[in-house]
C-alpha cells in the first residue's frame, strides 16, 4: 500500500469512526512528521480523496502529492492545497485546512456546474513544518531549487536517520530529488488557503482574508560547549556551565526582539549528558527569529549573538552559531493578490503574517497568493488551534470563488 516498505500505517488509516490521523491521545495534539507512518496515513488519505473525485494522483520526485483535473502538461494550471504534516503536538488546522478546503472547493465548483478552461491541481506539499529534519518546506524548497539534493542529503533527524534513509524506508526513491522546473512550469497560479495564525481577522470581524506578505525568518542553532562536572561538588566559581549562558541568551533574545518590534524564540533544546546531578557539557538551543523587514531581523540576530558571546566569554563557555535556514521577505504578487480581493467582492482584508508557508517558497518561481481563515484565539502550533465550522465553510466558498474566477469559463 501507500507508504511502501517499512512504514506501517494503522488500518483502516482514517479509523472508520473518524479517528484523527497522527493524533496523540496523551496531548490531544498531532504528531505527523515527514516520512513516518502517520505521514503515510495522510498520503493514503489524500490519494483516496483524489481518486474518489476522479482526479489523477502523482507523487513527484520530491515527495509532493498532486491530484490533477485536466492535463497536467497543458500548462498555466491553477493549483491549490497546503500540507498535511505537523509540528510536535500541532493543531488540527495548520496545513490540513488548506488541503481539505481544496477538495471541498472542487466539490462546490462541480455542484455549481463549473467548466474548467485551465487544468486544476490540488497539492499536498511534503515536510512543510520541518519538525523531523529541522528545515521547513523541504518539499517546495527542493522542487523550486532553493534546497539542493546535496544539502538535503545532509539533513538528519534526532535519531541520526538521514532524509534519504527516511524517504527510502517510506518507499520513496531519494536518488531523483532536486529542482523540478518542469513541474513548476506547469503552474500558472498557486493559491494556498491556511488557518490564520494570529488574531487579525478576529479583530477585524472577517471570516476570510488575503495575504500581503510573509516576514523574513530563519532558524539558528546555538551550541554552548562547557565542561561536565558534579552538581554537588563543583564550586560555582570553578564551573563552565553552558546552561547558564544558554539561559542568559534566551533573556537576550527576548530583549532584542522587544527592542526591534520582532519575535525571537528558543523553542527546542538538547542537553548533554542531560543528567539532573551533572553540569552539562553541551547545551544546544534552536533560535527561531522573525521580523517585518530584513534590517530589523539583522539587528535582532546580531544583538542576540553579541550578547551570547559576551556571556560565553564570561562563563568560560565556547559558542558556535550555525544558521540552519533562512527565508527572505515574501511580498505576494500584487496582481494576483488584488485579483483575489476582487473575486471575493472587494472587501476582504489584506494582512501579513510571521508564519512561513510553501506559498512563500513557490512565490520566487510562480505567482502565488494566500487566503486566511479566521482563528478566534490566534493560537497555532498547539493542540488548542481552532477555527469555527462556519468560518471553515466561508473559507471553502471563498476558495471556490477564487478558483472559479481563475480557472473556469
Ligand atoms: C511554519 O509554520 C512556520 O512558520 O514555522
Ligand atoms: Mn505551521
Ligand atoms: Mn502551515
Amino acid at each position: 500500500g501507500v507508504g511502501g516498505r517499512g512504514v506501517p500505517h494503522s488500518s483502516p488509516p482514517w479509523g472508520g469512526a473518524g479517528r484523527p490521523l497522527g493524533r496523540s491521545a496523551a496531548s490531544g495534539g498531532y504528531r505527523r512528521y515527514a516520512w513516518t507512518g502517520a505521514d503515510a496515513d495522510c498520503r493514503l488519505w489524500f490519494r483516496m480523496q483524489a481518486e474518489a473525485r476522479r482526479l489523477d494522483v502523482e507523487t513527484d520526485r520530491n515527495g509532493n502529492q498532486w491530484a490533477w483535473l485536466g492535463d497536467p502538461t497543458a500548462g498555466d494550471a491553477v493549483v491549490t492545497g497546503s500540507h498535511l504534516d505537523s509540528v510536535p503536538d500541532g493543531g488540527a488546522f495548520d496545513g490540513p485546512l488548506g488541503v481539505v478546503s481544496a477538495f471541498a472547493a472542487l466539490d462546490e465548483l462541480r455542484a455549481r456546474g463549473a467548466s474548467f478552461r485551465r487544468p486544476l491541481a490540488i497539492v499536498n506539499f511534503g515536510d512543510e513544518e520541518g519538525a523531523r529534519f529541522g528545515l521547513a518546506c523541504v518539499g517546495s524548497r527542493l522542487t523550486s531549487g532553493q534546497l539542493t539534493k546535496e544539502k538535503a542529503y545532509e539533513l538528519r533527524d534526532a535519531d541520526g536517520i538521514t532524509l534519504p534513509q527516511a524517504m527510502e524506508a517510506a518507499g520513496h526513491d531519494p536518488e531523483t530529488i532536486g529542482e523540478d522546473r518542469e513541474r513548476l512550469d506547469r503552474i500558472g497560479a498557486f493559491v494556498e488557503l491556511h488557518v490564520e495564525q494570529g488574531r487579525a481577522l478576529d479583530l477585524s470581524g472577517d471570516a476570510v482574508g488575503v495575504a500581503s506578505a510573509i516576514w523574513p525568518h530563519g532558524r539558528w542553532r546555538y551550541d554552548f560547549h562547557g565542561e561536565a562536572n558534579h552538581a554537588g561538588t563543583t564550586r560555582l566559581v570553578d564551573r563552565r556551565d553552558p546552561m547558564l549562558t544558554y539561559a542568559e541568551t534566551v533573556l537576550a533574545a527576548r530583549r532584542e526582539a522587544e527592542l526591534a518590534g520582532a519575535v525571537a524564540t528558543f523553542g527546542k533544546i538538547s542537553v548533554e549528558p542531560n543528567g539532573v546531578n551533572a553540569i552539562p557539557s553541551l547545551v544546544r538551543g534552536w533560535l527561531d527569529a522573525r521580523a517585518a523587514d530584513q534590517d530589523a531581523l539583522d539587528a535582532v540576530i546580531a544583538g542576540i549573538e553579541t550578547a551570547a558571546r559576551d556571556k560565553a566569554a564570561a562563563h568560560g563557555v565556547d559558542l558556535a552559531v550555525v544558521r540552519e535556514s533562512f527565508t527572505p521577505v515574501v511580498e505576494f504578487r500584487h496582481a494576483l493578490r488584488d485579483e483575489l480581493v476582487r473575486l471575493l467582492g472587494g472587501k476582504a482584508p489584506v494582512l501579513g503574517t510571521g508564519a512561513g508557508h510553501d506559498a512563500g517558497i513557490l512565490s520566487a518561481s510562480v505567482p502565488t497568493a494566500m487566503l486566511f481563515v479566521r482563528n478566534p484565539t490566534g493560537v497555532s502550533h498547539s493542540p488548542a488551534e481552532f477555527a469555527a465550522e462556519d468560518d471553515c465553510v466561508a473559507g471553502v466558498l471563498a476558495l471556490a470563488d477564487v478558483l472559479e474566477g481563475l480557472a473556469c469559463h
